[in-house]
């Protein structure tokens, strides 16, 4: 039955977390893996999930099934927090996913049912999964520009010119905040010359918003998504609650809709349930539970909004430390970016052999195309990572 299989090409990253875990070096540092690390280099469970998760277990009193769709509450509460509290929601609507991923996916088999021959336009670079997921819906795939490697910035000139050169129709994959993998995102002035270029050619927007509140903050970073809403008639959103509510492995996401009217917002998400239930018949539950109770209870919001700023404030500073250190160590400003940039992510302008060689002479783990965990950067030994790097230059 499976002789016939090629072998399969093993993820770079979760390849990478294994060679990292059997390495015994005591000072081995880990700037790969995509999870948020604290100061202990360890990826709690948040005070305000916990607590919420004592709630839902004294208080659940029921397994029975939750439908395709998932949970409502969850829904609303998600909607409000992408779309904003002010949000008109009649021409909204969501489905509760396995995770960002789970929500991407069954936004391209949509996306597939409704459009079957537009083509989708990733970053380049992108999110490494992004292009199997798309793939496996049959969606074309074609890139834009994004990253200028020179300038460690975004290239919106290259962007905005490759993407005029879109199909009417065609689908625009865009990272509403913190781009992953290079943390270079655009100015809301950029933003909305996208959303118009996206009016005038009639491009569909699918935002994929995996990092809410790692950026400049949760409203600051749906602004890219609320500004879009404000100036198109339809879009989608994959959200994702990993990593702003630390549930990684709870598999908790959101798919949304914004439709051109109601009907057609019904339509949407009903082709939407044949998809999951085709699928997986229905989402898991806890997370979305938990996060509902997060997001709904004043006093466990208040704790979460303040454990998620704190999240943010370290990667902020630990970004300004390795800036500085490496100004001082290399006596150059070359570095400076990774102060400006947002998120969890950034890269390095290094080469695969000085990669390799941090690693094997080091150990200091990156991915192979020189991105880096900013939580993982180390806040004791800042000293002695900047010296590894700046020797490798
Ligand atoms: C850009 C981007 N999108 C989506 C995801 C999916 O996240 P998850 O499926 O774990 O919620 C990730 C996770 O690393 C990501 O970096």
């Amino acid at each position: 039955m499976f002789e016939s299989l090629p072998e399969s090409k093993p993820d770079a990253i979760l390849q990478l977390m294994e060679t990292f875990r059997a390495d015994t070096r005591t000072n081995k540092i880990d700037l790969g893996v995509g999870v948020y690390k604290d100061a202990n280099g360890q990826t709690p469970v948040l005070t305000s999930v916990k607590k919420a998760e004592k709630i839902l277990l004294d208080t659940q009193d029921t397994k029975a099934y939750v439908g395709p769709v998932g949970s409502r509450p969850f829904c609303a509460a998600m909607i409000t927090q992408v779309f904003g509290a002010q949000a008109q929601t009649d021409r909204i609507r969501c489905a509760q996913s396995n995770g960002g991923t789970g929500a991407l996916r069954i936004l391209a088999d949509l996306i597939k049912a409704s459009k079957p021959n537009s083509a989708i336009w990733v970053s380049d670079p992108t999110w490494p999964n992004h292009i199997p997921v798309f793939k496996a819906a049959g969606i074309e795939m074609k890139t834009y520009p994004y990253y200028d490697a020179d300038n460690c910035s975004v290239d919106f000139d290259a962007m905005m010119s490759t993407l005029k050169q879109a199909n009417d129709g065609d689908v625009v994959l865009l990272h509403g905040c913190c781009h992953n993998p290079t943390g270079a995102d655009l100015s809301i002035e950029q933003w909305g010359d996208v959303a118009d270029m996206c009016a005038k050619k009639s491009l569909f927007p699918f935002f994929d918003l995996a990092y809410q509140g790692f950026g400049d903050g949760l409203e600051q970073d749906a602004a890219s998504v609320r500004l879009f809403a404000s100036k198109l008639p339809e879009l989608v959103v994959a959200a994702s609650c990993s990593k702003n509510l630390g549930l990684y492995r709870e598999r908790t996401g959101a798919a949304m809709i914004l439709a051109e009217n109601n009907t057609n917002a019904d339509k949407a998400l009903g082709q939407l349930s044949v998809v999951i239930r085709s699928n997986y018949s229905m989402p898991p539950d806890h997370g979305a539970n938990t996060t509902n109770l997060v997001l709904t209870d004043d006093a466990l919001n208040k704790e979460w909004r303040d454990e998620l700023e704190e999240m943010r404030l370290r990667m902020l500073r630990l970004r300004t430390a390795f800036a500085e250190g490496m100004r001082q160590r290399t006596n150059s400003d070359k570095f400076d970016y990774i102060a400006g940039q947002k998120g969890m992510f950034s890269r390095l302008p290094l080469n695969t052999q000085q990669i390799a060689t941090l690693r094997d002479d080091n150990g200091i783990y990156l991915v192979g195309d020189g991105r880096i965990n900013v939580a993982g950067l180390p806040e004791e030994g800042m000293d002695a990572l900047v010296e590894a790097i700046a020797s490798v230059l």
